[in-house]
């Protein structure tokens, strides 16, 4: 079998610098307030801990594996929770840090699931977006990049549980 081919989407320089930026607005915005950072497994791990690195502020993390997909590349719509978080978040300022906002489906299911648990606020950081896939009408507080509509692997998202661990974001030429 050979091997397919991938074609550099988003740079890992682009990446950091947007990273840098968003973490700026940050660090402003949560000032004085107990902020906690909210990983999005398995895809989210590698932004948050650029993220969480280039915010100013003492903080903390948590993580939540949610499974939206199973193995196809369209979204189901249907979000499981496959590891809740750890600890008490009453009275935490959650901010939910992702890799890609998509159909927003999965986002929008988490913000309800943390806003029932009576945080002080719920608010969204991603380093991807394909707005023009949206399905729900979901508010982004810290949007990044703005991708078109194509399946992107690296950067922590994968294709059948690959490509995670590529620096940049890319696309796989072919992919039916
Ligand atoms: P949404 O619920 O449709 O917004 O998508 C949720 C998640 O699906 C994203 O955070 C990704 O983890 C995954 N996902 C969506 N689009 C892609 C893609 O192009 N490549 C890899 N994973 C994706
Ligand atoms: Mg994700």
């Amino acid at each position: 079998m050979s091997e397919p081919k991938i074609r550099v989407l988003v740079s890992r320089e682009e990446i950091q610098a947007k990273t840098e930026e968003l973490a700026k607005r940050i660090t402003e915005d949560y000032k004085g307030k107990d902020l906690l950072l909210v990983g999005v497994l398995k895809g989210g791990f590698m932004f948050l801990s650029d993220l969480a690195r280039a915010i100013d502020l003492p903080l903390s993390l948590d993580f939540i594996s949610v499974s939206s997909y199973g193995n196809s590349t369209v979204s189901s719509g249907v979000v499981r929770i496959l590891k809740d978080i750890d600890y008490d978040i009453t009275g935490k300022h959650v901010l939910i840090v992702e890799d890609l906002i998509d159909t927003g489906l999965t986002l929008t299911y988490l913000k309800d699931l943390f806003k029932a648990k009576h945080c002080a606020s719920v608010k969204v950081c991603t380093i991807l977006d394909k707005p023009s896939r949206r399905k729900v009408d979901l508010e982004v507080d810290y949007q990044g990049i703005i991708i078109p509509d194509e399946f992107v692997i690296g950067y922590g998202l994968d294709y059948q549980e690959k490509y995670r661990n590529l620096p940049d974001v890319c696309v796989i030429e072919g992919l039916e």
